[in-house]
């Protein structure tokens, strides 16, 4: 275990007397902090921050792990999760497995804000979002559909056949990236080698982001597509107000991204804020919060291998961290343990994040 290893890594404290505006989210979010800071030096309110923050992800046809062009379900549908939270008023809202619409993040605020529930999931999120005048849009890019075809394709039964490719009649087959070529034309090699890798990989990307302004309030959101090529109505860690995403307004804010079902039998974004008021700093509260995920694994490395988890947390005071179980992603996604944050008198960046174990 690396908690203490992985210390000089660790950015400095960041401990202030007077709160200041401050904005961090997951590493896919560093457009996403330089907007919401664009909202906090203007005095919006945090909420609004950092939802418009996340809606430049939600609608980025390129970020495949959230809103629009995110990576479909089974039936190539693609499902879409949001929480939020807001520190003055101490309330929350949610939606979960949405369809058809880009932005689930200002659904989640609506539900909050609009209505007396806390979490509205399927058909009746979208009714309601429709009800509020958003558009019931098809939420497949050409990226994401190939993705999706590639994934049927790769399923094989144990003899290797796959019923999305010809079978013992057709030609021999030709070198893989040929053979892809050739099944998907059109798509270019570096678009067919990623569609293949996630295919046989399957992420769940997601942004968090959370906020802290002058007044010292503060708010969070966290937005996803989820688990590629999940059962239809499945629900991570996201939209539950508590799991993916908690925020105490006496305390700070604190989300998660990777995979939802282990975060959830940790509680995590709650977990984490419980120990900072216990006087943890961030970064403790997220490692102990990933070493009780490494727990349920008896901490057995070869099998925590298979997933990825991160945690982000900003306390009250700005001090703020970003936590990974691994150093480096699990096969083939690109990239190790960071965050983005963005502070009022910098350009919004990527950080390393601490982790509690190294990828060999
Ligand atoms: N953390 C995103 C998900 O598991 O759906």
């Amino acid at each position: 275990m690396l908690g203490a290893a992985a210390l000089p890594m660790v950015r400095a404290a960041n401990a202030q007397e007077r709160p200041r505006n401050i904005v961090v989210s997951s590493a896919n979010g560093v457009a996403a902090c330089a907007k919401a800071m664009e909202v906090l030096k203007a005095g919006g309110d945090t909420l609004d921050a950092v939802v418009a923050g996340v809606n430049i992800v939600e609608l980025d046809p390129n970020d495949t792990s959230v809103g629009y062009g995110g990576l479909p379900n089974e039936d190539g549908v693609v499902e879409l999760d949001a929480s939020c939270m807001h520190g003055p008023t101490r309330r929350g809202g949610a939606v979960g497995a949405i369809r058809g619409i880009k932005t689930p993040s200002k659904i989640a605020q609506l539900v909050m804000a609009e209505t007396d529930h806390m979490m509205l999931v399927g058909e009746g999120a979208l009714r309601f979002a429709k009800a509020y005048g958003f558009p019931e849009e098809d939420l497949l890019t050409d990226k994401s559909r190939l993705a999706w075809r590639m994934w049927k394709r790769e399923m094989r039964d144990r003899t290797g056949h796959s019923n999305w490719e010809s079978g013992i009649d057709g030609p021999p087959k030709a070198p893989k990236m040929a053979e892809l070529k050739k099944a998907f034309p059109g798509f270019d090699e570096e678009t067919l080698a990623w569609a293949y890798e996630v295919a046989t990989n399957p992420p769940h990307g997601t942004i968090n982001c959370m906020a802290l302004n002058e007044k010292g309030e503060m708010s969070a959101v966290t937005t996803t597509s989820g688990l590629a090529w999940k059962i239809a109505g499945r629900l991570g860690d996201s939209p539950i107000i508590g799991g993916g995403l908690w925020l105490d307004q006496d305390v700070g804010g604190a989300g998660s991204t990777g995979r939802g079902e282990e975060n959830l039998r940790v509680c995590g974004a709650h977990t984490i804020i419980e120990k900072m008021r216990q006087g943890m700093s961030p970064r403790e509260a997220a490692l102990d919060a990933l070493k009780r995920v490494s727990r349920n694994f008896d901490d057995d490395r070869k099998r925590l291998g298979e997933l990825d988890l991160s945690f982000y947390a900003l306390r009250k005071d700005g001090e703020y961290a970003g936590a990974s179980l691994w150093d480096k992603r699990s096969a083939g996604a690109a990239g190790g343990a960071q965050f983005a944050v963005c502070a009022a008198d910098g350009q919004s960046h990527r950080e390393n994040s601490v982790y509690l174990y190294e990828r060999k």
